[in-house]
């Protein structure tokens, strides 16, 4: 089998494809441009892909009739046109597992309490030097017991992060299409302007879809409680970064936390000049446990795939009996 790997991945697992197949790893340190991946790809029967690769039907066209298996490094898979690789009978794998869910929770949650507690900006400040000695009025934040967080989107990660607020003292609002039988007997569903007029910190864990493409923007952000705060650990496109930026200058919500951009890695530069803006690098699921766990996946994919068996993180499931050949 030739195997194409777009980019090298934590941990060894890459060694386990190459008994036996012709395995292709890139060698860059960046994502593969579109004609790299072409050239590189043709011919492959399988691609390691990681969420920086755009695979639409052409792309998949032009790696060509061979390809049979995408097995995505990511739990979000919005970078594949599945539809397309499922007229075409091309599997789709992806790597969820509760170590990333875990992983993004935490990061949600250091985010929320850095922003409430002004932490990026306070270890700014200090490192600076500008700590003449304790002072009555300085760095003052928000306090979070008491508060509510409303999650847009409870699925894995949004229960996780719900989860964790049960030791802080936070209320739990959420939103999804129907309320979830499952769910904490705790947490309230309510509508989504329910949620955000009622939420201090907002915080999405909805995929990218055609329905929730920039499904928070200038109307959704007028509808939050003044001086609340967004978070998103999902996908950038979610929010209207420029409407985001224009709630943020005229001080309506009190602060944002990003992990994730409208345009990776383009970030608008407003947000940058922002203090009450925390901006980190779509590393919400990067630890050691979540990455080596998605490694793990995305190679026993490849292994099952080979062995004609079924691999359990298959996208497009329906897909299967009509794999290509
Ligand atoms: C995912 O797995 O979808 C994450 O965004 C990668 O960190």
């Amino acid at each position: 089998m030739k195997i194409v790997v777009t980019r090298k991945i934590p941990g060894n697992f890459l060694e386990k494809l190459k008994e036996g197949n012709d395995v292709w790893i890139s060698s860059f340190d960046r994502p593969l441009t579109e004609e790299e991946l072409i050239s590189n790809g043709k011919g492959a029967d399988v691609l390691l892909s990681l969420l920086t690769d755009h695979i639409d039907g052409e792309m998949m066209d032009a790696i060509g009739p061979n390809l049979k298996l995408i097995s995505n490094y990511a739990v979000g898979f919005d970078n594949i046109d599945v539809e397309a690789a499922k007229s075409r009978g091309i599997l789709v794998c992806n790597t969820p597992s509760d170590d990333v869910n875990e992983a993004v929770a935490e990061h949600t949650w250091a985010l929320l309490m850095s922003l409430s507690r002004r932490i990026v900006e306070a270890n700014y400040a200090t490192k600076n030097g500008a700590y003449k000695g304790w002072e009555p009025d300085i760095f003052l934040g928000t306090t979070i017991s008491g508060k509510t967080l409303g999650i847009i989107g409870l699925g894995r990660i949004g229960t996780m992060v719900a989860k964790k607020a049960q030791g802080m003292g936070v209320d739990i609002l959420y939103t999804k299409r129907n309320p979830d039988p499952e769910a904490n007997s705790s947490f309230k569903f309510v509508s989504m302007d329910e949620l955000l007029s009622q939420s201090d910190f907002v915080s999405l864990h909805v995929p990218l879809t055609d329905e929730t493409r920039h499904m928070i923007n200038g109307n959704t952000l007028s509808k939050m409680k003044t001086g609340a705060y967004l978070i998103n650990t999902a996908r950038g496109p979610v929010v209207d970064e420029h409407e985001l930026v224009d709630a943020l200058r005229s001080g309506h919500l009190g602060g944002a936390a990003l992990d994730v951009f409208d345009n990776e890695p383009e970030i608008n530069p407003e947000l940058i000049g922002m203090p009450n803006v925390i901006l980190t690098p779509h590393i919400a699921s990067a630890t050691h446990e979540a990455r080596n766990k998605m490694g793990e996946m995305a190679i026993n994919a490849i292994i099952d795939f080979a062995s004609d068996r079924k691999p359990s993180n298959l996208v497009n499931n329906d897909t299967w009996d009509n794999r290509r050949k």
